[in-house]
């Protein structure tokens, strides 16, 4: 296996694991790599932005969602119908999900999720057996007779669905006549059903979307419930009329979009090339990290390249480019066309996607924050305004171990214009605003200093704001501009760039 693959094994692993984090001991085991490769794989990922050390334990980083992000951005699907699956979601109030096929499973690529404690919900990059889903039958309608042998085999290979840890295990085996007995229903219907076939209780309703050109399956639309809500029967008489003219209409924007604009091809090589080997360390492993860059050279009008423009884009040698392509072709992370062209397949949201998908902007910024605290040894925090606007309400925070400093937890509410967090997001100062930055001296509580900066989403509105808050006594307000402020600016620019990553295909939580 070479080194390209093995970090492909890892990612796959910390994607699968709870929270997407394990210990450098628990990926040497989930692996069967060597200790001292998993060290060198993980130094050279996390070199790369794409996971974080933190002592003993790997955790995935948000910077690594840019390969699904290049996979879904080629697809194009998600940014011209996801706003049409949010509208459904909200006149309906039920969760309504994109998905596409991926070999005998599918794979979303959009969730408008309801938040409801019933049942599991899934989550953009998650696969799910096709015949244990609603959509299944849709795609399986169009499988050749070796997907359905495929599909044959891992049936009774992995009885259990071993090979989708996002699903229960199911509660009897069906027999495989089922499934294309349904295949058959839902190529005649042009619809299809789940009656809780991945858990009791969760039922849905799928229609396909038609890619207006080869009048094949682009994705299947799907509105899912609970039994407590719809009966699967419902689902069929009540929704399914309202989710086939949704369905027009993403057919109707499919058709009228106009083609799609190349985007930038990736600046250059990624960050770490610049750097001398002596500077990226003995463990950085540079096949790694420049078979991953390949998967970056794909997006926005970017869906099938060329040997030579993967290897323009990315700035690596043919050579390089043509072996990373091989290898994942191998994996089925890619595919070639009979024209030479290579394409993404949605397996590359398998590459940490799903658990990074699900991301709030405080988990995003807490280990910033927490590297900041322990920079200028003070305590920083992350903060909103509240929907009045009155006050600034704390969603994250990193405190030093000095006694003194200030006692502030998550969830605390403070007035909005006493606090420096509250002052940078109402803005409201012209001083505020062209100095980027706001300083409270004692007026909150004597002795206490802080200053802050906005944090911006990818529109630039200020979401959320970071601060450092001290003891006035440590630091005289002309150190907190010139010592604390670079600091804080770095900070705020570090979790911009997470959320752009994470916001592109996503909406992350601002608490
Ligand atoms: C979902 O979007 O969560 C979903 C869709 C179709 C199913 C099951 C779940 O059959």
């Amino acid at each position: 296996m070479g080194p390209l693959l093995r970090g492909i094994a890892v990612l796959r692993r910390l994607t699968e694991a709870d929270g997407g984090t394990l210990s450098l001991s628990g990926l040497e085991k989930a692996t069967g790599l060597a200790r001292s490769t998993v060290d060198r794989v993980t130094a050279t990922l996390a070199r790369m932005g794409y996971v974080r050390l933190d002592g003993r334990d790997v955790a995935l980083a948000p910077r690594l969602m840019e390969l699904g992000n290049a996979y879904l951005a080629a697809l194009r699907l998600p940014a011209l119908l996801s706003h049409r699956a949010d509208a459904l979601a909200d006149a309906l109030d039920e969760s309504v999900s994109l998905a596409v096929g991926d070999r005998d499973g599918i794979r979303f690529i959009h969730q408008a999720t309801r938040r409801r404690a019933m049942s599991l919900s899934f989550r953009i990059g998650d696969l799910l057996p096709a015949e244990r889903t609603a959509p299944g039958p849709l795609f399986a309608a169009e499988w050749t007779p070796d997907d359905w042998c495929h599909w044959r085999a891992r049936r009774a290979a992995d009885p259990a669905d071993r090979a989708f840890p996002s699903v229960p295990p199911p509660e009897h085996t069906t027999p495989d006549a089922d499934f294309e007995h349904r295949t058959e229903r839902a190529a005649a219907d042009g619809w299809a059903l789940d009656d809780q076939l991945i858990e009791p209780g969760l039922v849905a309703v799928s229609v396909p979307v038609r890619d207006p050109g080869t009048g094949r399956v682009a994705c299947v639309a799907s509105v899912v419930s609970h039994t407590s809500r719809h009966t699967a029967e419902d689902l069929r008489t009540a929704l399914l009329p309202r989710l086939r003219s949704a369905v027009a209409a993403m057919e109707d924007d499919l058709r009228a979009a106009p083609p799609p604009e190349p985007g930038p091809a990736p600046a250059g090589l990624a960050t770490w090339t610049g750097a001398s080997k002596q500077e990226l360390g003995r463990e950085f492993v540079e096949s790694l990290a420049r078979g991953l860059t390949v998967l970056t050279a794909f997006g926005e009008g970017r869906a099938a390249l060329t040997l030579t423009e993967v290897a323009k884009a990315t700035g690596l040698a043919r050579a390089t480019a043509r072996r990373a392509l091989i290898t994942y072709e191998h994996a089925g992370l890619v595919t070639q066309a009979p024209d030479g062209t290579f394409t993404l397949t949605p397996r590359v949201l398998s590459l940490g996607f799903p658990p990074l998908s699900r991301l709030s902007l405080p988990q995003i910024a807490q280990p910033h924050l927490t590297a900041l605290a322990a920079r200028v040894n003070e305590s920083a925090s992350l903060a909103v305004l509240s929907d009045s606007r009155e006050e600034v309400q704390y969603t994250a925070r990193a405190s030093t171990s000095r006694v003194m400093s200030a006692h502030i937890t998550v969830g605390a509410r403070l007035p909005a214009r006493s606090t420096s967090l509250g002052r940078v997001l109402l803005a409201d100062s012209e001083e505020v605003r062209t100095r980027g930055y706001a300083l409270v001296d004692e007026e909150l509580e004597a002795g206490l200093r802080s200053i802050a900066v906005p944090v911006r989403d990818r529109t630039g509105r200020a979401v959320a704001a970071v601060d450092v808050a001290m003891h006035a006594a440590r630091r005289t307000t002309e150190s907190c501009v010139t010592d604390i402020l670079p600091e804080l600016r770095a900070t705020a620019t570090h979790i911009e760039a997470d959320l752009r990553t994470a916001g592109r295909f996503t909406r992350v939580p601002l608490t």
